[in-house]
């Protein structure tokens, strides 16, 4: 089948083409390398560098015929969000427009595309639940927002069906220090070159970490229900604290972390935990990886990296 991946040259979206190519699909990737790596792209994918506002997309989807589109790409920096917020707009909501009209155009049979747990903001009933109306407190949070009403105006009105993810904090190989859910990433790092750690509070804040190829599964699993839409929440509904983190890579390196407390930063959030019964329910969705085995995975490929340099 022909499968469209926007942002196929990121940390999500590579994971899910090597998926895709895996179970003999044809893929085109549509990125433009901002946070991209063109080596993270599967050497079987048909790969495009461009830009998701570029008009010129229509005519690609035109001539690739699509039937599914998986919309990765985006401004995903919180902290850029707030210094840009002309660009993350542009990015997360003109760019997403562009994409729902060249897949209307072209007859694409459904989108699946992320959100994210920032449209919650900072909602303190855990674990948070689909039908929470979230009030975002960054530029990024309210994109993702947003773009979950365009396409429920999309599917209403144009019968373009879709899945919109609200990935908690997804973590693994390949990941970049700026997006969300970083925290892993960055430490994995700093542990790979025997760095110490920087703890923004008292290392007792939790959230719900969840490895990529389960993130990957999720979005297979949207494409195998064919006949089901909305929103679903993609996580382990399972806490995880930073101390509980450093911990686990003490662990791994063999001894302990020095790790500098420093003052919490203003606006972050305490706790975040996301349910994750409605996509159990309806896609029979379940996060297989357990934390040390992810976290080893993730650690292992830092130090290969490292050993690559
Ligand atoms: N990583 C997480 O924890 C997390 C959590 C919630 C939601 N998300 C969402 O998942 C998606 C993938 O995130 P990721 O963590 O893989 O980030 P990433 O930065 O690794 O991937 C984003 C990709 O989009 C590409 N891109 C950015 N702007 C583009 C544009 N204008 N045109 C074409 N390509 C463009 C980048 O080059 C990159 O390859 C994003 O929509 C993000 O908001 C991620």
């Amino acid at each position: 089948m022909n499968i469209c991946v926007t942002g196929g040259a990121g940390f999500i979206g590579s994971h899910l083409v090597d998926r895709l190519i895996a179970l003999g699909h044809t893929v085109l990737v549509i990125d433009n390398l901002t946070t991209g790596v063109e080596a993270f792209v599967n050497p079987k994918a048909i790969f495009k560098k461009m830009d998701i506002r570029d008009k010129e997309l229509i005519n690609v989807f035109h001539d690739f015929q699509p039937v599914y589109v998986f919309h990765e790409a985006a401004q995903t920096m919180v902290n850029s969000s707030m210094d840009d917020p002309a660009n993350d707009c542009d990015v997360n909501l003109m760019g997403l427009i562009n994409v729902l009209e060249a897949c209307r155009h072209s007859g694409v049979k459904k989108i699946i595309t992320p959100s994210s747990a920032a449209v919650y903001g900072n909602a303190d009933s855990l674990p948070l639940t689909e039908d929470i109306h979230g009030e975002p407190s960054s530029f990024y949070g309210l994109t993702k927002l947003t773009m979950e009403g365009y396409l429920t105006v999309y599917e209403q009105a144009f019968n373009l069906p879709y899945i919109c993810f609200r990935y908690s904090n997804v973590y693994g190989p390949r990941q970049g220090d700026g997006g969300e859910g970083g925290v892993i990433s960055i430490f994995a790092r700093l542990a790979s070159e025997g760095k110490a750690f920087t703890v923004f509070g008292d290392g007792e804040q939790t959230r719900d970490f969840i490895y990529v190829d389960d993130v990957v599964q999720a979005n297979i699993d949207a494409m195998n229900h064919e006949s089901i839409t909305g929103i679903y929440n993609v996580s382990t509904n399972t806490a995880t604290s930073v101390n509980e983190l450093i911990h686990h890579f003490s662990k791994l390196n063999g001894k302990e972390i020095d790790t500098v407390y420093a003052q919490e930063r203003l606006g972050d959030i305490k706790h975040s935990r996301l349910s994750n019964i409605k996509a159990q329910k309806d896609l029979n969705f379940v996060a297989t990886m357990n934390l040390a085995e992810g976290l080893t995975n993730t650690y292992q490929y830092f130090l290969d990296e490292q050993g690559a340099q």
